[in-house]
């Protein structure tokens, strides 16, 4: 279990492991905080969007997001999975929940935690795109430029970071470690000491 729910300390044991602090909770919220007013600026004069949000590790970020944007917004929920167990992505996305709402003519924003080789959120806008949206937009919190396997464009992105394997904030190992309010690093100065 990780160690807490409630804080974000600097340390935190996740699968035996330990982690770092990497981005903490006010950064993160300062930086949705911005994204939504952005969001409202964008959609003012185009109409009201629907967040599609992708589970599970979106479902906090969509959450946030939806209620930093000021004004009217919908959402619904898309469920795929491409890490299984492990630490890195499986290349191959497997999609568990299809969305409910009807989307032609909607102004969509996908909604992901994160962007590592951007197989899933191709494969979302792809899926998306044939269901005839009036426009079609991407959210990341995080995205990771340098394990990009796809070209796929994001229109607002929280934090561009290293290739580095990170959770909390929705994102788990092993399905633990979503409820982190922050988002925590592998600590490999930990690991290389252990492995001495
Ligand atoms: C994670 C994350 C993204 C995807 C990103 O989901 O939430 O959806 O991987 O990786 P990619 O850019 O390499 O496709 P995961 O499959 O771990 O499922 P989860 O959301 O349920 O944790």
């Amino acid at each position: 279990m990780p160690e807490t729910a409630a804080a974000a300390p600097d340390i935190v044991h996740c699968q035996g492991e330990r982690f770092r602090l990497y981005l903490s909770e006010e950064e993160i919220q300062t930086r949705i905080r911005a994204l939504g007013e952005q969001i409202a600026t964008d959609y003012a004069d185009l109409g009201v969007p629907i967040l599609i949000g992708v589970l599970n590790g979106a479902f906090i970020f969509t959450a946030d997001l939806m209620r930093a944007i000021p004004g009217d917004s919908e959402v619904d929920f898309y469920k795929l999975s491409s890490y299984g167990e492990r630490k890195v992505s499986s290349g191959q996305v497997t999609e568990l929940k299809d969305i409910d709402a009807k989307l032609e003519g909607r102004h969509v924003i996908v909604v992901e935690d994160i962007v590592d080789t951007g197989l899933s959120m191709k494969y979302v806008i792809d899926q998306i795109t044939a269901r005839n949206p009036a426009s079609l937009r991407a959210a990341t919190l995080l995205r990771k430029p340098d394990a990009a396997k796809v070209e796929v464009s994001v229109d607002y992105v929280g934090f561009d970071i290293d290739n580095l394997f990170v959770i909390g904030y929705g994102l788990d190992y092993g399905q633990l470690a979503r409820n982190l309010r922050a988002i925590y690093i592998l600590d490999e100065e930990s690991e290389e000491e252990a492995s001495a």
